[in-house]
């Protein structure tokens, strides 16, 4: 049937799927990697198709018009806290698993620490950061740049946005936030059988989860104590939190927000605070071991900026080439690959129906990946993102940071972040490849390094 303007919702097709063969086809090609399988999928079937599996039910959606659809023109038939229902029970008051007034309410709420002023008041402490674990690597050392990179975006984003410092705490924090995550996120057909035992996904999560809770409770209750003694001004986003009332929502009363509120927040922060910026670093300092020309024009153009003084915030807006060098880092490998949404009222996309009480996705993993977009895909081509070039890519087909309303919240943050991270990196050393073996990726949720690891030898400058 072709849909016309006038075809009634109800009579409009649904979004194809593969069966039979096709469907046994695609299972194995989405086991080897989604992204590549989601690609495919496109070129058969077109923006939108749907997959079914066991427990897994979902439309895809790609491609720049598909991205609007899903984070603009339909955002209000879309619920996040459906979308990420996975999530309910690990965090359950937290912007990503929350819709609407409140949604918006805790936006503001949060919203002034992401502010241009207080990003600059972060800049030194990622400076410092980066400069001090660097400071622990030998000429000729062999590091996983994954784990190192993994502590300096921690203790960052814990030190810059809730004002503690938990240097002591870092690798058990990152590891209970690992444990944690992987394990919810998993399909529910990986987890049908629950044992609590140490060994055990399931056991494991459960004690990562209590010794999590101990630590964040523990950041809460500090943090209240301080504030009562006027020991601190409120002047982070964890004592604004404490200091938060419903004053300003429709039946606000006046009540302060629940600790467990408080620990969904901050946790929500932490873990999409870190992991994102850890799993960008990783790539960006593996790609650029593989393709040394690209690692020394970069070099050359802070050395042509710096001139042999120390990295400041405003250096960053002359350093074009590392503009593009990110944005391309953060097109083959953007962390956040998929955004869910649970659809709560019918919408049409592409002439096909999309019913109320499914899932839909939009995936900037598969997007960025599109050959009628960006030429060559596979490529690690930063011009691309030069100047002119970047005026060519059509709005919304690149969407690392998503859009709208949910649009990544830390995306300033990140992008000072990942550029005053890879100056100082690159200004001290020389990154290398260990293997000339391709890194796979592992896609959940976040598009890591597969065993969690990118080895390169540093060469020191
Ligand atoms: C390279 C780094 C990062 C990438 C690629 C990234 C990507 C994203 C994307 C795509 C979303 C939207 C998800 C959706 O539409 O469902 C998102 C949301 C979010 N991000 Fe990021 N992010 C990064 C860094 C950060 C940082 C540094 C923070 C905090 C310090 C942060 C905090 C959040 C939060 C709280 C949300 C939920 C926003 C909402 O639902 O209103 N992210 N991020």
């Amino acid at each position: 049937m072709i849909a016309s303007e006038n075809t009634p919702l109800a009579a409009l097709p649904l979004p194809p799927k593969p069966t039979g063969l096709p469907f046994l086809r695609s299972s194995l090609q989405f086991a080897r990697g989604p992204i590549d399988f989601f690609v495919s999928m496109y070129q058969t079937y077109g923006p939108a198709f749907s997959l079914q599996a066991f427990d897994f039910n979902l439309t895809v959606m790609l491609g720049a018009k598909a991205n609007r659809a899903i984070l603009i023109e339909h955002a209000d038939k879309l619920s996040a806290r459906e979308g990420y229902s996975l999530l309910l029970g690990v965090m359950d008051d937290a912007l990503l698993v929350s819709d609407g007034a409140h949604h918006a309410r805790q936006r503001r709420l949060i919203q002034p620490a992401f502010h241009s002023r207080r990003i600059e008041s972060y800049f030194e402490i990622m400076r410092e950061v980066t400069l001090r674990q660097m400071a622990t690597w030998r000429d000729g050392d062999v590091i996983d740049i994954y784990a190192e990179a993994r502590r300096m975006t921690l203790e960052i984003v814990v030190r810059a946005l809730l004002g503690v410092d938990i240097r002591d705490q870092l690798d058990t924090m990152a590891d209970t936030i690992t444990h944690t995550f992987d394990y919810v996120t998993q399909p529910a057909s990986r987890k049908l059988f629950k044992i609590d035992l140490p060994f055990h996904p399931y056991g494991r999560s459960l004690r990562a989860r209590r010794q999590l809770d101990e630590m964040l409770y523990g950041l809460i209750r500090d943090k209240r104590q301080q504030l009562s003694q006027k020991n601190i001004a409120s002047d982070d986003v964890l004592s604004w939190l404490i200091e938060a009332t419903d004053d300003d929502s429709e039946t606000g009363d006046g009540t302060r927000l629940s600790d467990s509120s408080i620990r969904d927040q901050v946790l929500l922060l932490i873990y999409a605070g870190h992991d994102t910026s850890t799993c960008s670093i990783a790539w960006a300092l593996q790609l650029l071991a593989q393709h040394p020309d690209v690692a020394a024009r970069l070099y050359a153009e802070q050395t042509q900026v710096l001139n042999g003084r120390a990295l400041l915030m405003p250096d960053l807006k002359a350093m074009p080439y590392l503009d593009s060098v990110v944005d391309e880092v953060l097109r083959l490998y953007p962390a956040v690959w998929i955004g869910m949404r649970g659809v709560t009222q019918d919408f049409v996309f592409d002439g096909k129906r999309i019913p109320a009480g499914s899932k839909v996705m939009y995936s900037p993993g598969a997007s960025h990946r599109l050959p009628e977009v960006f030429k060559n895909p596979a490529d690690f081509d930063p011009e691309r993102f030069s100047a002119t070039n970047k005026l060519k890519i059509p709005p919304f087909a690149y969407v690392p940071f998503g859009g709208g309303a949910r649009t990544c919240i830390g995306m300033t943050f990140a992008q000072v972040e990942l550029r005053v991270m890879l100056t100082e990196l690159m200004a001290h050393f020389n990154f290398e490849l260990v293997s000339n073996r391709r890194v796979p990726m592992h896609y959940n949720p976040t598009l890591a390094p597969a065993h969690g690891a990118i080895k390169l030898r540093v060469r020191k400058r």
